[in-house]
């Protein structure tokens, strides 16, 4: 799926503003004035693009050329402007440049494609380095339940021009011994005259709210509130996906 941006473009960017609207809201709450954005795994760059439409400093990085070139380009014919590379998100701090972010976003579980926990570490280090001091970092993460968890199923749906996108995405319940979530996309295109369809797949690293809390801890950021997807702060229950509010220890 990552090697056809245009099609992840269509079928995520609706909501992206709203988005971003929430991640301001938290990082005002949380006591910082979101002007210099960093976003790990930008993808096609569908929040660089309306951070940069809004004036902010915009600069994010992808490890996928195919992602990396749609958000460059995909910018630039909107005579848009953020620094956009291409990176891992275990080893991007040198071209970073040694630049300070007031706010960093990684939704979507992004963060999960890091199969090692020592390159999850990494990443979070180098995210301390990377913000400013009372600089935030908004992780959006499903945890597991091992035992509990089923086999589930995301359908998205997607109309642009004559093309219609559809996109069932499956996550095998989790595994505890392997830790390992696999996901399976299947992308559907109706156009009038033919069909075409995609399959992919991808493993996620697995973390439930003990290994999670335990991954935080050998850090050097500290989460200072977890939220639902709507921004409200959330006890220990369980949720579908959540916000993990993490600042410079
Ligand atoms: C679910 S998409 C999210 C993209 C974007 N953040 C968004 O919300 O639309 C996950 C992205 O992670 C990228 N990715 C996967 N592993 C990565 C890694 N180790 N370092 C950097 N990016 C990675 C993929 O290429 C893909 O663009």
């Amino acid at each position: 799926m990552y090697h056809l941006p245009s099609y992840y473009d269509t079928l995520n960017t609706p909501g992206t503003a709203e988005d971003i609207d929430l991640y301001c809201k938290i990082a005002r709450r949380y006591g910082r004035a979101p002007n210099a954005w960093l976003e790990p795994a930008c993808g096609t760059g569908r929040h660089l693009r309306v951070l940069a439409g809004r004036g902010f400093s915009a600069c994010g990085f992808d490890l996928d050329p195919d992602m990396i070139n749609y958000a460059k380009e995909s910018l630039k014919t909107r005579g848009l402007r953020a620094h956009v590379f291409r990176a891992g998100m275990n080893d991007f701090i040198g071209p970073i440049r040694k630049r300070q972010f007031d706010i960093a976003i990684n939704p979507h579980s992004s963060f999960r494609h890091l199969l090692d926990e020592r390159d999850a570490i990494s990443h979070l280090d180098q995210m301390a380095t990377s913000l400013a001091p009372g600089g935030i970092y908004i992780v959006g993460v499903s945890l597991a339940r091992y035992g509990l968890d089923k086999d589930e199923s995301d359908l998205w749906l997607a109309v642009r021009g004559r093309r219609h996108i559809r996109q069932e995405i499956t996550y095998k319940k989790p595994n505890r011994t392997k830790r390992i979530e696999e996901v399976h996309s299947r992308l559907t295109i109706s156009r009038p005259q033919r069909v075409e369809t995609h399959s992919d797949s991808y493993r996620l690293q697995t973390y439930d709210r003990t290994q999670w809390d335990r991954l935080l801890s050998r850090c050097r950021l500290r989460r200072v509130a977890t939220l639902d997807e709507e921004g409200s702060e959330v006890s220990a229950s369980h949720q579908p996906y959540q916000l993990e509010v993490l600042v410079s220890n």
